[in-house]
C-alpha cells in the first residue's frame, strides 16, 4: 500500500463524479478536482486548470502525486507535468492524447462553445454519451448510458463553453511526455472512437517509462465503463512509484 496521493482528472463534458467508482476502493488520499472553473475575465486555459490542481496537491500536503487524467483530464495532467513537474510522481494517461487539435477540430470546439453560450444550455453537447461510451456499453448497459447522460445534462453551460475554448488553445505536449522521467501507464478502451488505440500507442511509444493497457469492450469513458480495470492499472502504477522510491 502506498501513501502517494492519487489525483483523478475528469473528462469533458463531465465533472469529478465520473471517477466515483474508481476512487471508492483506492488506498490513501484521493483528490478529484473539478477542472472547468472560469476565473473572472481570464481567458479559458488548461494551464490555469493545471495550476489549480497543483494548489490542491500542495494543500493535501503529502508530496508528489500519481496523476491520472482521462481525455481532457489527460490534457491537464500533461500541462501539470510541464508547469509543476515536482508535483507529479507518476502519470496515467487514460483515453487521451498528447497532440494538439487540428485547426478544423479547434474551430469546431469554438463553434460548440459559441453554441452553448448562445443557447444558455448544454443542448449542443447533450448527445455526447453516444460517442463517449463504447458500443458494448451503449447496447448492453442502459443504466451506464443513463448515468452519463444525467451527468452531461447537469453541467453548467458556462463551464462547458470554457472547457471547449481551453482545449482548443492547448499545444502539442508530446515532448513534455517524452521528458517525464517517472512511471507512466497509458490506458485505452478498445472501443474508444475519440482518442483510440493509435493515440494511446503514440503516447506509449513517446515515453520510455510507459506501460500500455488496452481495456476490452469499453469506449472513451473506460473509468466509468470498467472502473475495476482502471483502478487496477492505477494501483499497479502507484506500486511502481513505491518500488522506485
Ligand atoms: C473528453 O472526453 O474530455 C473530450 O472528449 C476531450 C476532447 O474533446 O478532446
Amino acid at each position: 500500500m502506498t501513501t502517494t496521493p492519487i489525483v483523478l482528472l475528469h473528462a469533458f463534458p463531465l465533472d469529478h463524479r465520473m471517477w466515483e467508482d474508481v476512487a471508492a476502493d483506492l488506498p490513501g488520499t484521493v483528490l478529484t478536482p473539478d477542472l472547468a472553473v472560469p476565473a473572472g475575465d481570464a481567458p479559458p486555459s488548461l494551464e490555469a486548470a493545471a495550476d489549480r490542481v497543483a494548489d490542491a496537491i500542495r494543500a493535501a500536503g503529502s508530496g508528489p502525486a500519481v496523476v491520472a487524467g482521462l481525455s481532457m483530464g489527460g490534457y491537464v495532467a500533461l500541462a501539470l507535468v510541464e508547469r509543476h513537474p515536482g508535483l507529479v510522481a507518476a502519470l496515467a494517461l487514460v483515453d487521451t492524447k498528447s497532440t494538439a487539435d487540428t485547426p478544423q477540430a479547434a474551430a469546431k470546439r469554438l463553434q460548440v462553445a459559441a453554441d452553448v453560450a448562445a443557447a444558455g444550455t448544454v443542448d449542443p453537447v447533450r448527445g455526447m454519451p453516444d460517442v463517449l461510451l463504447g458500443e458494448t456499453t451503449r447496447t448492453a448497459r442502459p443504466e451506464v448510458v443513463e448515468r452519463v447522460t444525467a451527468w452531461v445534462g447537469e453541467q453548467d453551460p458556462s463551464r462547458v463553453a470554457w472547457a471547449q475554448r481551453a482545449m482548443a488553445a492547448r499545444p502539442d505536449r508530446t515532448a513534455v511526455l517524452q521528458g517525464f522521467t517517472g512511471p507512466v501507464t497509458v490506458v485505452v478502451g478498445d472501443e474508444d472512437t475519440i482518442t483510440g488505440v493509435d493515440e494511446a500507442r503514440h503516447m506509449a511509444e513517446a515515453s520510455s517509462q510507459a506501460l500500455l493497457v488496452v481495456v476490452p469492450r469499453v469506449g472513451h469513458l473506460s473509468a466509468v465503463e470498467d472502473p475495476a480495470a482502471v483502478r487496477t492499472a492505477l494501483v499497479e502504477l502507484a506500486q511502481r512509484v513505491s518500488e522506485a522510491g
